[in-house]
């Protein structure tokens, strides 16, 4: 039985009031699944807010952001203590917006994921090309080494905790999205690095989802090849009926 995490990435989205009215509406049209879990990543300043309607049965917490330290004089910066006591069990670490807007790198994004892991929150790393690097021929170039710097100090143990989200930079927010082919090649792609790393258990066992305006239309593509566990969504996820959409295609299919 295969098993699906549907991820929706709030983005800068959702203020306490929105978020709270987001989730009821998800909450009356979601049925839980035991094969498929549903996760929603709002803005920090509504995790408290989320948390406290959340039937946990139903979907689950996540974080877009987390700093790597656990408490300090970093103003402005939200720790993975916080996160927990605001009831997430999941962070997105790496989404492209934070490398480029935030300029985040490697090394940050590797004390992230520990950060996120000695804090028991489950990263989901974000790897993925840019346009250039894609029709120049080095998107699997490119994210080996994403992989490789951001899982440098994770554990043969944690790493049973990291799910890794394949995000081709020119398909977030672009209504553009990957060839679900090209995507079946870049998820063997990141299995072998990951095995080549961990070991062969590792990378069996590992969640790998894709991401870039996936939407009710074209999920059913990237759910049906068969190492993708499932998706991050980013615009649609704003949408109750588009999400849930999404969410009925891969309960059926983890049937
Ligand atoms: P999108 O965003 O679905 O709007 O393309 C995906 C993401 O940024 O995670």
């Amino acid at each position: 039985m295969k098993h699906f995490t549907i991820v929706g990435n709030w983005k800068m989205h959702g203020a306490p009031k929105e978020a709270h009215k987001l989730v009821k509406r998800l909450q009356e049209k979601i049925k839980p699944h035991t094969h498929v879990t549903h996760v929603v990543c709002p803005p920090y300043v509504s995790l408290a807010e989320v948390a406290g309607i959340l039937e946990p049965d139903k979907l689950k917490l996540g974080a877009q952001n987390l700093n790597e330290y656990d408490e300090g004089a970093y103003t402005g910066e939200v720790a993975g203590p916080m996160l927990r006591e605001c009831g997430a069990n999941y962070v997105i670490i790496g989404h492209s917006e934070r490398r480029r807007y935030e300029h985040e790198d490697g090394k940050r994004l590797a004390d992230k994921m520990a950060a996120a892991l000695r804090n028991e929150l489950k990263p989901i790393l974000c790897v993925g090309e840019k346009l250039t690097e894609h029709k120049e021929g080095h998107a699997e170039r490119v994210v080996v080494d994403q992989l490789q710097d951001a899982l440098r100090h994770v554990s043969d143990d944690d790493i049973r905790e990291v799910l890794i989200a394949y995000e081709p930079v020119w398909a977030i927010g672009t209504g553009e999205f990957a060839k679900p082919d090209d995507v079946t090649k870049m998820v063997t792609t990141i299995r072998r690095t990951v095995e080549e790393s961990f070991g062969e258990g590792a990378s069996s066992h590992l969640e790998v989802l894709y991401g870039g305006s996936a939407n009710p239309d074209n999920a059913k593509a990237y759910l049906e090849i068969p190492t993708i566990n499932g998706l991050l969504v980013g615009g649609a996820s704003l949408n109750p009926a588009e999400f849930t959409a999404i969410i009925e295609t891969a309960g059926k299919l983890a049937k």
